[in-house]
């Protein structure tokens, strides 16, 4: 009988990859490959999220004994699990902890890599069943080998990311992943429990015709902004004016779509938050990195979201980020 072989595994995929390189030793395949498997953990427990009532709300305890977790925790959890016990990774950090959690066991101890993540993006939508995520970025580290990872690891400008993502857990499950290679889709296969390749050298069109902000903050926003708003909703034939509005609230949605069918995503500061809401390491990073390597372009309104040098774990920032025409736009708008 002939195997049927179209599809391409998540783990064959990053080891072809990495045989184009006589120097790569495999070891963000095997990152990459720990990752999707918390993925599918979490994949798990997000779609039983409806059914909580029944199996136990949140801080109800289950016939185990075992209290029922917030599912950011849960996913948190899980991740640093499976980072722990894999063979390539020197510490974590995440929006979850305060603090990065080196691991000091030997082994972790001369691993190379670093990964920051956001464990579980847009909880607001898990009640209302829309569509959330989880966005990582991988680092070399700068400390030296052989000791635990320090603060210094994770403080890294986006510039030096080695690898970045987002799975997205929507009306199918995909896990979206770049390197400098290039930006690649994979849809979770359920029958074989496999993330496959689905979407090759994804790039996020020049242009596009949908602007993604929470516009209910209008009043917040300073004259730069609501200018720029203005411009999206006036008509102009020939820029193919108004845009649509989009917004779901978690960012792995709303750049999901951005990254496919281009356009442009803003999170501004505002009257309340003087660097908006974003977190730099966990959320802009990674995706600025992302659409990058697609073609797309991210500013924080000054400068490229990966040129800032990080001062705190948990720093917010403000962000534009998507198409490249229309980024620039915005750009030249605000100065
Ligand atoms: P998180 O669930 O990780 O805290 O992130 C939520 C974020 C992001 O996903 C989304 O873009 C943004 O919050 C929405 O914020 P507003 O509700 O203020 O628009
Ligand atoms: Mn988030
Ligand atoms: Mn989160």
């Amino acid at each position: 009988m002939n195997p049927n072989r179209n599809l391409v595994t998540l783990d064959e995929f990053t080891i072809m990859q990495t045989r184009q390189f006589s120097q790569a030793t495999g070891e963000l395949s095997t990152l990459l490959r720990d990752i999707g498997l918390a993925c599918k953990f979490i994949n798990k427990q997000v779609n039983k999220a409806g059914l909580a009532d029944i199996l136990g709300a949140q801080g109800a305890v289950n016939v185990q004994g075992e209290e029922q977790m917030k599912l950011d925790v849960f996913a948190d959890e899980v991740l640093i699990n499976v980072l722990k016990n894999s063979s390539d990774c020197a510490g974590i950090a995440s929006e979850e902890n305060d603090h990065f959690v080196a691991f000091d066991d030997e082994h972790s101890k001369n691993s190379k890599y670093v990964v920051l993540f956001d464990p579980l993006d847009g909880s607001s939508n898990i009640d209302v069943n829309a569509s959330i995520g989880t966005i990582f970025c991988i680092y070399k580290r700068v400390s030296p080998l052989g000791q635990v990872c320090t603060e210094a690891d994770f403080l890294q400008k986006g510039r030096n990311i080695m690898a970045a993502g987002y799975v997205i857990y929507g009306s199918s499950t995909m896990l979206v992943y770049a390197t400098r290679l290039g930006v690649n889709g994979f849809t979770l296969e359920p029958s074989i429990g496999e993330f496959c390749l689905s979407h090759k050298d994804m790039k996020c069109p020049e242009k596009g015709k949908i602007y993604s902000i929470n516009q209910g903050n209008w009043s917040k926003y300073d004259d730069h902004i609501r200018n720029y708003l203005n411009f999206c909703m006036e008509s102009d034939q020939e820029t193919s004016r108004p845009y649509s509005h989009r917004y779901i609230g978690s960012m792995v949605a709303d750049m999901h779509r951005t990254l496919i069918k281009g356009g442009i995503f803003l999170y501004p500061a505002d009257k309340s938050n003087a660097n908006g809401k974003l977190r730099l390491l966990y959320e802009c990073n990674p995706m600025s990195y992302l659409i990058e390597m697609a073609g797309g372009m991210s500013t924080n309104g000054h400068d490229s979201i990966l040129n800032l040098q990080p001062t705190e774990l948990h720093q917010r920032v403000p962000v534009f980020i998507g198409s490249k025409q229309m980024v620039e736009q915005l750009q030249s708008m605000l100065s």
